[in-house]
Formats: C-alpha cells, structure tokens, sequence
C-alpha cells in the first residue's frame, strides 16, 4: 500500500505497545510494509532513535509519534476528542468560517468530498454541521490511522459520536484520480487543505502538522487536485490556506474569508438557489 513515490514519505517503524496489540501491528507493519518493533514497545522511545515517524498500536487504537530526540506527544486522529467536541457543541453554520466558506447553512445534509482528509478535523466540524462527508487520503499511515479513528467513534458510547461516526466515510487514493473518476453522487462542494510549509494555528495544530510533514510532504500537486475539484463539484470549492499564502496556482478565486491565521478561498460555480429551471 505504501508508495515511495509520494513527496516527502519517511517509511515509519511500527511498534506494538503491548502483548495484546502484536498481532495487530504485525498485520499493519506487513501492509505498510515496514520495520517492526517487538511487542512490550512502551520503552520505544530509547530505541527509535532516528528522526522517523513511529506509528504506535495500542489498546487505545493507532498514535502516530517522532523518533530521535523529538519530544512530542503522540499525536491520533479522534472524532471523540473533547476538545473537538467543546467547540462543535458551539459551533454553527454561521461561526464557523470553513462552513460559511462551503455554504453548509444554504441546504441540510450538504454532500461534502474533503478531499485532503489529514487528521479528519474539519471533517468532523463538518460533519457535526450535518454534512454527509467522503474523506479522501493518500497517504497510507494517515489513512489508516483516519479508519481507526472512524472505527473507535462508530463504537463510541455517546450518540453523538456515533452519529457524526455514521455522516463520514473514507476512501484510501489520490484524490486527483478519486475525483477525475468519481461515480457516486456529485458532490455539491469539494475541500481542499493541502500542506503548505509553515503553518500557522495553535500550538495542538502546529505539533499535528509538524509530526505530517516527514510522512506526506508538501502537496506540491495541490493545483492539478484544484483542476479535479473545479471539474466535479456542483456548487462549490474551497481551498483552505495559511492567511498570507498564495491561491493555488490555477484560476482566481471568487472571493475568500480571512480567519485569524487561515483563509478559505472560494470557488463559487453555481449558486445554492435553484434557478427558474430548477438547476
Ligand atoms: C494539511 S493536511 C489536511 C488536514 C485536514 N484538513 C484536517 O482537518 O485534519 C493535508 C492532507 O492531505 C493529504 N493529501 C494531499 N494531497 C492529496 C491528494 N491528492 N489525495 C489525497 N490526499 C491528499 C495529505 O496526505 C495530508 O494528509
């Protein structure tokens, strides 16, 4: 599954954190096909010592963490964190930039491809907006750790989760082909945050993005996945950037919404009100 061809890809070394996870990170090891640490890996940190992502499975699903001298916490994907839930618990279709940038508050049940799916954050905000979202994610580590995530807050205790859990789907592929064949439904809007060097946002985001960058690179074909986009969705485009960055190279956007740190340029194609012929 792994592709060496992808930018900036490290292969990562898996390890099992303990007795009850082996059999598990031998099958996933096998399936990225990289290096294994034996099972009791609690003390992973004294013998990863290269700077290289380590993926770590344990009783708590998959953590994704840094070799060498790196101190950073392991990071997961997690539709159940609290914090994400503190702030979709308050969020709206109108306070939130990234929906009003979508249009999430023109119709109920938006069909939403984000097709650059990272840790799954704005498409859990979306989701808890009552989108239907298709999470597309090329890189396998990331992918795998999305479908855990996916598969812990399908089994959550708290409806809620589960509920969200069950608007989200993942497909594993580059989205530029995913898109340039799409057969299911059109999307009404596509979501593109492709990695950009550096990125700004809290202290969490940044530590997220940092522990990317030796797995996925810098998306340096953001602007063919912008051309699949234009040519697919209905509605809209959206393209999430650092605030001071550049558009995407391709066409201008119809206008953006500038947060604190981030900006969303828009790509309008066709307004959410049906016309006199009702398209
Ligand atoms: C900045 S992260 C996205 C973060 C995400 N918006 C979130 O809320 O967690 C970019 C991700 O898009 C993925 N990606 C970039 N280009 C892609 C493509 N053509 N197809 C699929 N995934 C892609 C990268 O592998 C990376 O995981």
């Amino acid at each position: 599954m792994s592709d060496p061809a992808l930018p900036g890809q490290s292969t990562p070394v898996v390890v099992a954190l303990d007795e009850a996870a082996a059999e598990r990170a031998v099958a996933l090891a096998r399936e990225l096909g990289c290096e294994l640490l034996p099972a009791g890996g609690g003390d992973w940190r004294a013998r990863v010592v290269q700077q290289r992502p380590v993926l770590l499975v344990g009783g708590e699903g998959l953590a994704l963490a840094q070799g060498g001298a790196s101190r950073l916490t392991p990071v997961r994907a997690d539709f159940a964190d609290p914090a994400l839930l503190h702030r979709l618990r308050h969020a709206g279709a109108r306070s939130e930039d990234l929906a009003r940038a979508l249009g999430v508050g023109a119709r109920r049940g938006l069909v939403v491809v984000d097709a650059t799916a990272g840790w799954g954050r704005d498409s859990a905000v979306l989701a808890a907006l009552g989108c239907e979202v298709t999470m597309i994610e090329r890189q396998p580590v990331v992918c795998l750790l999305l479908a855990d995530a996916l598969a812990r807050a399908a089994a959550s205790g708290d409806a809620r989760v589960r509920a969200l859990a069950g608007r989200l789907r993942l497909l594993a592929g580059d989205a530029r082909a995913l898109l340039r064949g799409w057969s299911a439904a059109v999307p009404d809007a596509v979501l593109l945050d492709p990695m950009f060097p550096e990125r700004e946002g809290s202290a969490a985001v940044r530590k997220q993005m940092r522990l990317f960058h030796g797995l996925v690179g810098d998306d340096a074909d953001a602007g063919e996945l912008l051309a699949a986009a234009l040519a697919l969705a209905r509605h809209r485009v959206v393209v999430k950037r650092p605030r001071r960055a550049p558009p995407l190279p391709g066409p201008r956007p119809t206008h953006a919404i500038e947060g604190r740190s981030t900006r969303f340029d828009v790509y309008a194609l066709r307004s959410y009100r049906p016309g006199p012929d009702g398209a």
